[in-house]
């Protein structure tokens, strides 16, 4: 049975969305988090996992800018990446041309659902450092069958109650309890740029289809 928070179904003004966003740009362009934001090292999850694929589609949901979607683009992957912040987009492209790679991008508020996940198309779905409850049955059923779905999220410490951008533990694997979970961690973030504790999945869609 799907886990349905309380926190699914609250839908931010587009206002509050504009604010957010704006914030990102505004922390892209001044390039402050440069360890954070650019990266040009792929999340080790993600790099552990498709290094054992052949290369196919890949969709990459908040992708900020870029360091996984370059990363399977330099390596064969047909890539898209969708990202709600214009700078970030703006400086994957930039940093695409300068490997001599291609990844197809859409600017998308993806709270709104803006960017329409097209079923059964893609090998890999990728959803890092991003939470939106309501975004993993979309992206679930735009993998094809066989295919994965990499998240990492952060987590509640002990004594922290759930909140937009943070899981409870045992959360993130509840969304994906008709999947076959290929691997499932919680604890330290293996990405230097995070410090709070996250929870990561790799999840596969049944061959024979979502139920
Ligand atoms: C922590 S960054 C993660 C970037 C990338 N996935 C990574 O692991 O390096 C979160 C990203 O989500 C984007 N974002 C936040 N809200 C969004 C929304 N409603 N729609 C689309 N992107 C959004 C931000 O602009 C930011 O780039």
């Amino acid at each position: 049975m799907f886990y349905a928070s309380p926190l699914a179904d609250i839908a931010k003004p587009a206002r509050q969305f504009s604010m957010e966003i704006n914030g990102w740009d505004e922390r892209y362009r001044s390039r402050a988090r440069t360890t954070e934001d650019f990266s040009s090292e792929p999340t080790p999850l993600l790099a552990e996992t498709v290094a054992a694929l052949p290369a196919g589609k890949a969709l990459d949901l908040a992708c900020g800018t870029g360091r996984n979607a370059i990363w399977l683009a330099s390596r064969g992957w047909q890539v898209t990446a969708v990202e709600g912040s214009s700078v970030a987009i703006h400086i994957l492209q930039n940093t695409a041309a300068q490997r001599g790679v291609t990844v197809a991008t859409c600017i998308a508020n993806l709270e709104t659902h803006e960017y329409p996940i097209k079923l059964s198309t893609w090998d890999v779905v990728a959803i890092c450092y991003y939470l939106q409850r309501d975004l993993f049955e979309p992206a679930k059923r735009g993998v094809v069958p066989g295919g994965l779905l990499i998240s990492i999220v952060h987590i509640t410490e002990s004594g922290e109650e759930p909140t937009a951008h943070r899981l409870r533990p045992g959360e993130l694997a509840q969304y994906f309890n008709d999947w076959e979970i290929l691997r499932y961690r919680e604890g330290a973030p293996r990405d230097a740029a995070h410090r709070r504790p996250v929870a990561e999945i790799v999840a596969r869609r049944p061959a024979a289809g979502i139920p």
